[in-house]
């Protein structure tokens, strides 16, 4: 998980499949089996702080904060506290509430983000406490934060964000797992979680061994003007991140919309013309998905699912399958179908993958 390119055509795909490594890394160490939680001793939080805060906010830009908005669905799912994620620049302008028993978490890959570094300032101004999810060591972030998270990902050399958004969901199940077992998580639920943290590192090489597969269907995508990405529920930032990736590194448009919002509007973009791309995980929403790819499919929009099973060919011209694990890490499996299949689309059409014109890996100026 170095800084060197090695045999890999660009820093980007290395990153990519360097994946089950860096999972592992940031899980190392902080599993505690027997009690069925997760230590996390950069936090620098006691137990009743744990306890008492009464709602979570989450801070970052770009990937950094849909995987916080992954971040929020855990802690909610797993610590039942409520949590929502923000883009950093909004928050810091819009004369934010800032509030005692609210736990604030800034996430960061580089640690130098001007605009999540100023909402961290204007947190502590105003006495808010601020935990840090970052991957470089020793950054600003990091250093201003009241404790924290590393992802311990190694260095990240592509602009787009690839091994630190996995990474970051992954640390978010780890506080999301330690609260829980603060506050009213079973221990067979943290039992539970635990396996499907181990399992996840096996599980992602899983679906890199697709990239092949994957391939094939990025040379259609890389084809199109536009394409819609849709999800719900834990898939809805999935697909938020599956759009980012594709438009920041191919320069193809996409758009997410949660699954459910497709009819109050950009169901009228659907044609022949613009496939789109479905988070369909096996969850108590499977229902409500295949019936969205029932109405694309009625307008003859092409659709490619991330799935856990085949799809029939009348909900799905093309089906990526990825194991299941358990229903709130599934996102982690679910986003790396989307990263190969963006690469593969930008190598297609031949752009500049590491460097995407315009984009900046960090951003230290407004
Ligand atoms: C830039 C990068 C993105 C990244 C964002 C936040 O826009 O191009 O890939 O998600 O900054 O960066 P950070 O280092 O704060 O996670």
């Amino acid at each position: 998980v170095g800084a060197e390119i090695g045999d890999h055509a660009h820093f980007l795909v290395k990153e990519i499949q360097e994946q089950p490594r860096t999972i592992e890394r940031a899980l190392k160490g902080r599993i505690d089996e027997r009690f069925a939680t997760a230590h996390l001793g950069g936090l620098n939080m006691s137990v009743r702080e744990a306890r008492e805060f009464r709602r979570v906010k989450i801070l970052g830009c770009g990937s950094a904060c849909y995987a916080g908005e992954l971040g929020a669905q855990l802690i909610e799912d797993l610590a039942r506290v409520p949590a929502s994620a923000e883009p950093a620049s909004e928050f810091r302008y819009r004369n934010p509430v800032v509030e005692p028993d609210t736990l604030y978490v800034a996430v960061s890959q580089s640690g130098e983000t001007i605009d999540t570094l100023a909402a961290v300032q204007e947190l502590q101004r105003k006495g808010g406490r601020v935990i840090g999810i970052v991957n470089v060591v020793g950054s600003t972030i990091a250093r201003q934060v009241d404790g924290g998270i590393y992802l311990h990902a190694g260095p990240e050399m592509s602009v787009a964000a690839t091994k630190s958004f996995t990474s970051t969901v992954t640390a978010f199940a780890l506080l999301a797992l330690h609260l829980g077992r603060i506050r009213d998580l079973a221990p067979e639920q943290g039992r539970r979680i635990i396996a499907g943290l181990n399992a996840l590192p096996a599980q992602i090489a899983q679906i890199l061994e697709q990239s092949d597969g994957i391939a094939e269907v990025a040379k259609e995508v890389a084809k199109s003007h536009s394409v819609m990405f849709v999800g719900r529920r834990r898939g809805w930032p999935v697909a938020r991140e599956g759009a980012q990736k594709l438009k920041e590194i191919s320069y193809v448009h996409a758009e997410a919309y949660p699954s459910a919002e497709l009819k109050h509007g950009p169901l009228a973009l659907i044609s022949p013309e613009m496939p789109t791309v479905a988070v369909v995980p096996d969850d108590d929403l499977l229902d409500k998905n295949t019936s969205t790819l029932s109405e694309i499919k009625a307008r003859k929009g092409p659709v490619i699912a991330v799935a856990h099973r085949e799809l029939p060919t009348d909900l799905a011209d093309r089906t990526i399958v990825v194991p299941k694990g358990e229903p709130e890490l599934d996102p982690i499996l679910l986003s790396i179908p989307l990263q190969v299949l963006a690469y593969h689309a930008a190598v297609a059409l031949d752009r500049d993958v590491d460097k995407p014109r315009n984009l900046a890996k960090s951003v230290t100026v407004e």
